[in-house]
């Protein structure tokens, strides 16, 4: 069974690729490497024994995208990873995330829905919630006027696909709301790779132990949690992974209860920036260099996922801890530092 994976090179797209080879799905990826290197198909290799199926593609190109499923008309799967995800830089870029985000999707769905049959899992994330008002958030939790164009891509994304599957009923589609991933597969084979300074929490902080960068600048500790600073659902990027192939199985052996559904993925449970940093400490028997600084603005204060519906229904649940997952972040540093 051939899967599309559009950003199969990026950091969850190349894990969540090598959980599709290990069940044995044929894999064929798209990614134009604006944010990823094309190295990542060889650590996917000496992971799983196959070197996947691999189109350097801009998704933006509507010919190419219409031409690719032409050749590949047995794609009978799509994740879709492929999207900008820089909060910031959305701000000052808004029309490009809606070209990125919004554009590429729509020509993905107009060509799946050429097809009598399609199964799509979308990348979402728990953006779409903001400061939801109660803890563990569930999805049926409302969805907030988002903060950024990048949120607003994830929740037009969203809507755009439930509007399409109302009236396309052979579309089958779910929507992952991803919490905060973090780590790296096991065998050090492939990880995260921030181009630049990383934006996100934990790669700073292994940037940081490694010495690439100066000190972590702790963003904000008057906010009304215990220790004072934001708190977070951090999930394992390999737990995450296996989330989009058990619902990818949901979706192709005609499981789902309706054409559209959305789940959460994260852990269930919150962890502080300084739980983090005392749990990089911990696995790396270093002592972190940060500072507190001001406020991010647009940083929200807590957000976890109650993980009920993808308990029960999905039937999947995240088996690593922070530390667990921290730790593989850490092997991970100290190897592409090497
Ligand atoms: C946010 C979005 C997420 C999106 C991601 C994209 C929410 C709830 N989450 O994640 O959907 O996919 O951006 O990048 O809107 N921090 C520091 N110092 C740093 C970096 C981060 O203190 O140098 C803190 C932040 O203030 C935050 C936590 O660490 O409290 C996690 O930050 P980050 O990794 O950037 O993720 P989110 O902002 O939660």
């Amino acid at each position: 069974m051939k899967v599309l994976v559009t950003g199969g090179l990026g950091f969850i797209g190349s894990h969540t690729v090598v959980e599709l080879q290990n069940k044995g799905f044929e894999v064929v990826i798209i990614d134009d490497c604006s944010n990823s290197d094309e190295s990542v198909l060889e650590g996917i290799e000496a992971i799983t024994g196959k070197k996947p199926l691999f189109e350097k593609l801009d998704l933006k190109e509507r010919q190419k995208v219409e031409d690719f499923f032409a050749r590949h008309q047995d794609v009978e799967g799509v994740i879709h990873f492929a999207a900008s995800k820089a909060v910031g830089e959305s701000v000052e870029k808004p029309l490009l995330y809606y070209e990125n985000n919004i554009g590429t999707l729509v020509y993905i769905l107009k060509e799946l829905c050429k097809k009598n049959k399609a199964s799509f899992i979308f990348s979402s994330s728990c953006t779409v919630y903001g400061q939801a008002d109660k803890m563990p958030i569930t999805e049926d939790a409302p969805v907030k006027v988002a903060e950024s164009p990048y949120g607003n891509t994830k929740q037009m994304g969203e809507e755009i696909i439930a509007d399409t599957c109302k009236v396309t009923p052979y579309l089958n589609a779910i929507a992952l709301r991803y919490f905060n991933p973090m780590g790296a597969h096991p065998s050090g084979e492939i990880g995260e790779l921030p181009k630049g300074v990383p934006q996100n929490l934990v790669p700073f902080i292994t940037q940081t132990g490694i010495g690439l960068r100066k000190e972590l600048s702790v963003f904000g500790d008057d906010y009304p949690t215990p220790d004072g600073t934001c708190i977070r659902d951090y999930i394992y990027v390999v737990d995450l992974a296996k989330a989009h192939v058990v619902a990818l199985e949901r979706l192709l052996n005609g499981n789902n209860e309706s054409n559209y559904e959305v789940f959460n993925v994260g852990t269930g449970k919150g962890s502080s920036v300084l739980e983090a940093i005392k749990s990089f400490e911990k696995v790396s028997g270093k002592k972190l260099n940060y500072k507190i600084v001001d406020r991010r603005p647009g940083d929200i204060t807590t957000a976890y996922a109650d993980t009920t519906k993808a308990n029960e229904v999905l039937g999947w649940k995240a088996e690593y801890t922070l530390e667990e997952a921290m730790n593989y972040a850490w092997i991970w540093e100290q190897k592409i530092r090497d």
